[in-house]
């Protein structure tokens, strides 16, 4: 790959990038190759060049109780990867009473049809001594190096205090990083039974049900009950508000091994223009954690958090259902509707949008999409143009302009959260492994080339 840009997390170089067997070989001054005529050259003139996109929080075709969410392993991921995405994780879910072991064996075989390389973590949604001892088996016998928690969804997936302290013990003992969901479920649920009951049932009510105080609440939680286990790594995912990421920062400063995760539609989105809408509009975009008022400035924070490293990661999230078939079968209530918006595709671009408009820069834009994830995630071989590295790679044009939406987009989705969008930077040319399997708007790969990543424990601490 030649005369490119290429952006790392820690700067930018005019390298040309060698790759032999799939990983990278070289990356040398423009121009100080030899090469054969065997060789294949990808001229990236005027180009970026960037290590592929890391989405460490997706649902693909997740069983929620009814229906599943609408991308596959395939859809999603051919969609990630004309995003400029090469890497995923996904999860694999435990309820109450259910095997973890069995839970991992089901996911393992379902995500098998990927695109792209892919690993996952293990929710836990039922945390007892079976399900503590089964989790911890996964760090040798799979490479597994990270569980999820929910403090909110009381009845389905939420985990008491209690839970949660033991599942962070043992989190202290292995180096497992915790992801926890963190709302406060138990208060939520009485403010969604006060809110029916009055006849509020609008989308905004979702929002209106789940105020920013009981996101950070459960936040602080978090944070005391990891340093109370001995400050197990703590990752809380899908951050959305300025209360929840001041929590972040007060836990950061009392030492707390904790890293913050939001998504574009908490950068982009907000309940005045698109929860707000009304029916049917507005049922696309509920989801938990919910979008915030414009008006109360959460956007600007959570950028502002991004260029700063109060906030450590993107992911999207991604966890889409169709609006009609799906989004509105159950009725016109905001609690009936499942919750989730798409946007695996989009990520790379929504949040170069930030680089565009000066609030990061490239170098933080990698960071956040690829770098910072892999590594937090124990992901060694991806996240970063280096010699040795796999060569999961992106010529990124950072000048062209395209308008997002569900007639062009690849998600298995009949709506787009984004739609209308204009967006300024689009992936020309995707590797995975060397192999191209994005060129020009076309897909080059197949199913089933992704592959299973085991992880390292990563034992990151901030
Ligand atoms: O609304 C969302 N985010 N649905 C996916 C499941 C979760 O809570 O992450
Ligand atoms: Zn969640
Ligand atoms: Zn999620």
């Amino acid at each position: 790959m030649v005369n490119g840009t290429v952006v790392n997390s820690d700067g930018r170089s005019e390298t040309d990038v060698v790759v032999e067997d799939g990983r990278i070989s070289a990356v040398v001054p423009w121009g100080s190759v030899s090469r054969t005529e065997r060789d294949t050259v990808i001229d990236a003139t005027g180009m970026l060049v960037v290590p592929g996109g890391v989405d460490p929080h997706v649902h693909m075709q997740l069983d929620i109780g009814g229906t599943v969410s609408s991308d596959t392993f395939e859809s999603g991921t051919i969609a990630a990867a004309h995003g400029g995405t090469t890497t995923i994780i996904d999860f694999a879910e435990q309820r109450t009473g259910g095997s973890v072991p069995a839970s991992f064996e089901a996911r393992l075989a379902e995500a098998a049809d990927s695109v792209i390389d892919w690993g996952l973590h293990q929710v836990l949604g039922g945390v007892d001594a079976q399900a503590l001892v089964d989790a911890r088996a996964l760090i040798d016998r799979e490479g597994l190096g990270s569980i999820k928690l929910f403090m909110a969804y009381p009845g389905r997936l939420y985990s008491d205090d209690g839970q949660i302290l033991r599942a962070l013990q043992m989190c202290s003992e292995t180096g497992m990083t915790a992801m926890v969901h963190a709302e406060n479920g138990l208060a939520i649920d009485v403010l969604i039974e006060q809110a029916v009951a009055a006849g509020r049932t609008a989308p905004e009510w979702h929002s209106r049900t789940r105020p920013p105080e009981l996101e950070a609440e459960a936040v602080h939680r978090a944070g005391v009950l990891s340093r109370v286990a001995g400050n197990a790594p703590l990752y809380v995912v899908h951050l959305s508000s300025s209360h929840a990421l001041r929590e972040v920062v007060d836990a950061r400063s009392r030492g707390t091994n904790i890293f913050g995760e939001t998504c574009p539609q908490y950068l982009h989105l907000s309940l005045e223009e698109h929860l707000g809408r009304g029916w049917p509009d507005g049922a696309a975009y509920i989801a938990s954690t919910p979008l915030r008022p414009r008006s109360e400035g959460h956007q600007e924070d959570l950028w502002r958090g991004l260029s700063t490293d109060e906030l450590a990661v993107v992911a999207t999230d991604h966890c889409p259902f169709c609006l009609r078939e799906q989004k509105l079968a159950h009725g016109e209530s905001f609690n009936l509707v499942p919750n989730g918006i798409g946007g695996v595709e989009h990520r790379m671009d929504l949040i170069h949008q930030g680089v565009v408009m000066g609030r990061i820069t490239l170098e933080r834009w990698v960071e956040v999409c690829a770098t910072a994830p892999a590594r937090l995630f124990g992901l060694d071989s991806k996240g970063r143009i280096a010699p040795g590295m796999d060569a999961d790679l992106v010529v990124y044009d950072p000048g062209e302009r395209h308008v997002l939406s569900a007639t062009t987009h690849h998600m298995d989705l009949d709506h787009s959260a984004y739609e209308g969008l204009e967006v300024t930077g689009k992936a020309r040319t995707v590797l995975s492994r060397g192999e191209v399997i994005v060129d020009g708007g076309e897909f080059l790969g197949r199913r089933g080339r992704g592959r299973y990543l085991r992880r390292r424990i990563s034992r990151e601490v901030h």
